[in-house]
C-alpha cells in the first residue's frame, strides 16, 4: 500500500466513492425543452460530468416539439444549469459538456421524428463512438409514454444497434392514475421493451437519506432485534411541503395528494422501513421484499376509508409571514375543485413482524414547514420506578429518520437531570449528515441517472411493485368515490385539518410537532 495514498486520504470521505462508470452511450431525452429537463436532468447530467462519472464517449440527444437549433438547445440548458445546479456553472467544463449535446425538433406523435432520431443516433454513434448503447428518458406528459414507446419500437430502437449493445428506458411519474391505467401502461411499455429495460423512476429513492434507511437497518446489529411489534408502538411518516401547486394546477387537479405523494414516495418510505432483510442487495432481491410489504398492507373497505383516512384542501393563509391564496384560487384549478392537497391515513401491515402496529401517514401542500421524516415510537417502559413526583411523565423512546431538510437521525431517550435528586428528562442523540461527512450530497436525479446508465434497477420500481401500490391506493380512491369522501379544509401555513388530529388521537397518539 502506498504511504502517499494513505496520507492523502480524507477519513471523512472514505467509502463515498466506488468505481461505477457507465459504458459509452447516448441518452435521448423526450421532452428535453420541458420543466423537468431544465430543473432536474440538465443539472444532474452536468454534475455527473463534473464529477467524472460520465464516460468519455457520451452524448445527449434532446427531442422536443420546440423548433430549436442545436445551439439554442445548448444555450437554454446552459441557463438552466447556471440557475438550478448545486454547483456553480464553470464555462470551460460547460463547453466540453455542450459538445456532446444534439437536438431534434419533432412531434412525439409523428413517425418521421423517430426516423430522424434513428438517423441522428447513427451519426452520433460515429461521431462520439457511443457503441450503439441507448438510454431513453420519457420527460413528457404521461399521455405520450405509450406513444413514444411505440414510435421507438416501430423504428427498431428498442433493440441495441449492435450485438452487445443495450437499450433502456426511464419512465417518469405519474405512472398511471389508478390500478387499471397503471396495468395498461405496463402492458403498452412491455409490448415494446422487456421489464429489465424499463426503469420507473421515483426520485425519493435517489435521496441519500432514503437509501440510508436500508444501511441503518441492515448494517447495524443493534436496531433490527427491536424492529418489530414487540418493541415498536407505532410509526409516523410525514411529508410536509410549504409549496403550493406552483403553476402545476392542471396536473394536480387530476392527481391530488394521495396520487402525487402517497402512492409513490410515501409507500416507498414505508416499504423500506417495514421490509424483511433481503438475501442480497441485488435489484430483485430488494424489490421482492418491498412487494411483500405492499401486499401485506390491509386494503381499505369503504368503512375503513371513512374511519382511517382524511382528505383536505388548503385555504388562504400565511407561509413564512407572506399571504398565499387558497387552492381554489390557484391558476388552472376549478373554482369548485374537490381535489385534496392534504391527506392523512392509518395503515396496518398484516404480517408476522408488524401485526397491530399502526403506521400513520400525512402529507400536504402549504403546511407550516417543509419536512420529511419517519418517526418510530417505541413502547413505554413496563414499570416506572423513579416515581411520578421525581420525574416528569417520561416520553417513550423515539427514533427519527430525518429525510429532509435537516438530514440526520435522532434518538430520544430519558436522562438524569444533574443534581441530588433523581429527575428524568428527555434528551436527544443526534447524527447530522452535514457534520459527519462534510460533503455536499448529490441530487437524487444524479444517483438515479447514474444507476440507469450502469443498468442497476435496485432503486427503480418494478412492474408488480407499482401495480401493488396502485391496488392499495385504488381501494382508497374507490372508497372516497363511493362514500363521496368529505373534504375538510385547513389554513395555509397550518399543520392540516383537525380531522387529521382526530384520526390519530382516537388511537391515543398525537402527531409529532415539527
Ligand atoms: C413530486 C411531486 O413527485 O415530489 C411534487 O409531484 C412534490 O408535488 C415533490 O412537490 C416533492 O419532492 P421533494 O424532493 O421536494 O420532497
Amino acid at each position: 500500500m502506498s504511504t502517499v495514498a494513505t496520507a492523502t486520504v480524507n477519513p471523512l470521505r472514505v467509502g463515498l466513492h466506488t468505481e461505477r462508470r457507465p459504458e459509452p452511450f447516448v441518452m435521448v431525452i423526450f421532452g428535453a425543452a420541458g420543466d423537468l429537463s431544465h430543473r432536474k436532468l440538465a443539472p444532474a447530467l452536468y454534475n455527473l460530468f463534473v464529477d467524472g462519472w460520465l464516460p468519455h464517449n457520451f452524448a445527449v440527444v434532446g427531442l422536443a416539439r420546440a423548433g430549436l437549433s442545436r445551439e439554442a438547445f445548448q444555450r437554454e440548458w446552459k441557463e438552466s444549469v447556471a440557475r438550478y445546479s448545486r454547483r456553480p456553472l464553470d464555462e470551460g467544463i460547460w463547453n466540453r459538456f455542450a459538445e456532446s449535446m444534439y437536438y431534434i425538433a419533432g412531434d412525439f406523435t409523428d413517425p418521421d421524428a423517430y426516423r430522424r432520431l434513428a438517423d441522428t443516433l447513427q451519426t452520433v454513434d460515429q461521431e462520439r463512438e457511443t457503441d450503439g448503447n441507448r438510454l431513453f428518458y420519457l420527460a413528457t406528459p404521461p399521455a405520450f409514454y405509450p406513444v413514444v414507446a411505440a414510435g421507438l419500437g416501430a423504428q427498431g430502437l428498442n433493440r441495441g444497434a449492435r450485438e452487445n449493445s443495450w437499450v433502456r428506458i426511464i419512465v417518469e411519474k405519474p405512472f398511471g392514475r389508478d390500478l387499471a391505467s397503471a396495468q395498461e401502461l405496463n402492458r403498452q411499455l412491455l409490448e415494446v421493451f422487456h421489464e429489465s429495460q424499463v426503469f420507473r423512476i421515483d426520485h425519493y429513492l435517489g435521496k441519500e437519506t432514503v437509501q440510508n434507511i436500508l444501511v441503518f437497518r441492515f448494517a447495524n446489529g443493534i436496531f433490527e432485534p427491536l424492529w418489530n411489534r414487540q418493541y415498536i408502538d407505532h410509526v409516523q411518516i410525514t411529508v410536509a411541503e410549504t409549496l403550493g401547486v406552483e403553476g402545476r394546477g392542471s396536473y394536480y387537479e387530476g392527481a391530488g395528494a394521495l396520487r402525487d405523494i402517497v402512492q409513490n414516495h410515501m409507500l416507498q418510505l414505508l416499504t423500506l422501513i417495514a421490509m424483511e432483510p433481503p438475501v442480497t442487495f441485488e435489484a430483485d432481491s430488494v424489490r421482492n421484499e418491498k412487494v411483500k410489504v405492499l401486499k401485506a398492507i390491509r386494503p381499505f373497505s369503504t368503512r375503513d376509508v371513512m374511519e382511517y383516512t382524511v382528505r383536505a384542501q388548503y385555504e388562504a393563509g400565511l407561509i413564512d409571514g407572506v399571504p398565499v391564496p387558497g387552492y381554489l384560487d390557484e391558476p388552472n384549478v376549478a373554482s369548485d375543485s374537490r381535489t385534496e392537497t392534504f391527506t392523512a391515513l392509518r395503515l396496518l401491515i398484516d404480517n408476522w413482524r408488524w401485526a397491530g402496529v399502526p403506521f400513520y401517514l400525512r402529507t400536504g401542500k402549504r403546511l407550516a414547514k417543509r419536512v420529511t421524516e419517519i418517526a418510530i415510537q417505541f413502547k413505554k417502559v413496563p414499570h416506572r420506578f423513579f416515581g411520578q413526583t421525581e420525574s416528569q411523565d417520561l416520553d417513550p423512546n423515539l427514533l427519527t429518520l430525518k429525510i429532509q431538510p435537516d438530514e440526520g437521525i435522532a434518538l430520544r431517550f430519558g436522562a438524569k437531570v444533574p443534581g441530588p435528586t433523581v429527575r428524568v428528562r428527555t434528551v436527544n442523540m443526534n447524527f447530522l449528515y452535514g457534520t459527519s461527512f462534510a460533503v455536499d450530497p448529490p441530487e437524487a436525479y444524479e444517483r438515479l441517472l447514474l444507476d440507469a446508465m450502469i443498468g442497476d434497477s435496485t432503486l427503480f420500481t418494478r412492474r408488480d411493485e407499482v401495480e401493488t401500490a396502485w391496488a392499495l391506493v385504488t381501494s382508497i380512491l374507490n372508497g372516497w368515490q363511493r362514500a363521496k369522501g368529505p373534504l375538510a379544509t385547513y389554513e395555509a401555513g397550518s399543520w392540516g385539518p383537525e380531522e387529521a388530529d382526530r384520526l390519530i388521537e382516537r388511537d391515543g397518539f398525537t402527531w409529532r410537532r415539527l
